[in-house]
């Protein structure tokens, strides 16, 4: 009797996804669903995205107080001393299959930088210090070198000369790029930096709680990060525009999705109940792009997709999230569709690593429990008499 109403204690306190559960107590980013305020350790991520870079809020999530010029340019140094990945690491992202998926070719590279960087010491602040310089650095190195390497070419070398996000797209394209495109790509990094306990931060914390190295945190996390309810909805974003085809095919589209029970790709938010702030910012930054290097006929789909949806979708709260802006900006800097989840990867690669430090700070091992819907106790029939 006692037993029972235990259990129907627990099964009460369930919710399924944990929604509305505290898992952990954060002091990283707050975020204001109803209000769209997204912060970064209290400042506001429209103040982050204009007058700070990715490498100065990668700092200021993981330590927690924005760096002075000093610190600021020992960081930028230590992380561009890092960007060179082994050749033996390159060598195996060439036994890869081509046609693979680049987030399962990112999971499968942080994971290895495990075996190249094995001293694992989790209470020693330069042991963390040279953690998060060498993910932060080589990670976009090894999103490029895999890009490359598909096409069957040698990767790039970085190149010293460039500030982080420059230097990714010239690793990606070969090309020094333009500096508006450069900055716009900083910003969009900035923006996808930090989100609190997402899957992929939950799932970094997890791993994290078990005193594993930080390398597998990260691996752990990208391998959550790539389904298409998280960060692989970036680039259904735009097959689904595509899929759309023209705007007067939009409103036909949206009705018959929605009859259908089909989810909107890049609309919705366990969190905002309003537009998603970056998704505010990623508007106004595509337009930008579309001002100085020409239109794309998609962002008129995909407004007109957003008006008609805000009818349809809006009274239940769903409203476009960070990804329903970010493909179509990406795609005007020339990025495969398919690289979209893994440089949101490049610049959540901040966020967990934040988690993971704080985790470490103040640890216990994640171990939920469960409600048991199996059979009671059975008796095994050998199996010649099954
Ligand atoms: N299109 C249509 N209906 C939706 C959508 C959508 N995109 N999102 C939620 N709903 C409806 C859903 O059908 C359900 O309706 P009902 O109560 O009538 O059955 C209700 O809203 C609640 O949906 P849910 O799936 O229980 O909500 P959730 O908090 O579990 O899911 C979500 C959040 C982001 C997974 C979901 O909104 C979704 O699948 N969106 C599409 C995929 C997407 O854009 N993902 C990117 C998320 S933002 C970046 C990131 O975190 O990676």
């Amino acid at each position: 009797m006692v037993a029972e109403a235990g259990i129907q204690a627990t099964a009460a306190l369930y919710r399924p996804g944990l929604e509305g559960v505290p898992a952990t107590q954060s002091a990283v980013c707050d975020i204001d669903g109803q209000r769209g305020i997204l912060s970064y350790r209290g400042y506001r991520v429209e103040d982050l995205a204009s007058q700070s870079t990715f490498l100065e809020t990668t700092y200021l999530l993981i330590w927690g107080e924005l760096p002075d010029a000093e610190q600021l340019a020992a960081f930028e140094q230590e992380v561009q001393m890092h960007r060179r990945v082994s050749f033996r690491i390159r060598d195996m992202m060439k036994s890869f299959p081509s046609q693979g998926h680049p987030m399962d070719a990112l999971q499968a590279s942080a994971a290895s930088l495990g075996l190249f960087y094995s001293r694992r010491a989790l209470d020693n602040p330069e042991y963390i210090y040279g953690a998060v310089v060498r993910l932060i650095a080589k990670i976009p190195t090894m999103v490029a070198a895999f890009q490359l390497i598909r096409k069957g070419q040698d990767p790039i070398q970085p190149r010293d000369d460039l500030a982080y996000a420059s230097n990714f797209l010239y690793m990606l394209t070969e090309r020094e790029p333009d500096p508006l495109a450069a900055r716009i790509f900083d910003a969009c990094l900035i923006l996808h930096a930090e989100h609190s306990l997402n899957a992929s931060t939950f799932s970094a914390r997890v791993t994290a709680s078990t005193l594993t190295d930080p390398y597998a945190v990260v691996a752990s996390a990208v391998g959550t990060l790539a389904g298409p309810l998280h960060g692989g909805a970036n680039e259904d974003v735009l097959t689904m525009l595509e899929e759309i085809g023209s705007e007067d095919q939009v409103e036909p589209w949206l009705d018959r999705a929605i009859a259908e029970k089909r989810k909107i790709m890049g609309f919705g938010h366990r969190e905002y109940k309003v537009k998603d702030p970056r998704a505010v910012i990623l508007q106004k930054l595509a337009e930008q792009l579309f001002d100085a290097f020409g239109h794309d006929p998609l962002y008129d789909l995909a407004r007109k997709l957003e008006a008609v949806a805000a009818d349809r979708l809006g009274p239940k709260g769903i409203y476009p999230n960070v990804d329903f802006y970010s493909g179509l900006v990406y795609r005007k800097l020339g990025i495969p569709e398919d690289l979209f989840t893994p440089i949101f990867a490049i610049a959540r690669t901040a966020g967990w690593l934040a988690h993971w430090k704080e985790q470490l700070g103040a640890n216990r091992i994640f171990r939920p429990t469960q409600i048991y819907t199996g059979y009671a106790a059975r008796e095994l029939t050998p199996i010649e008499a099954r």
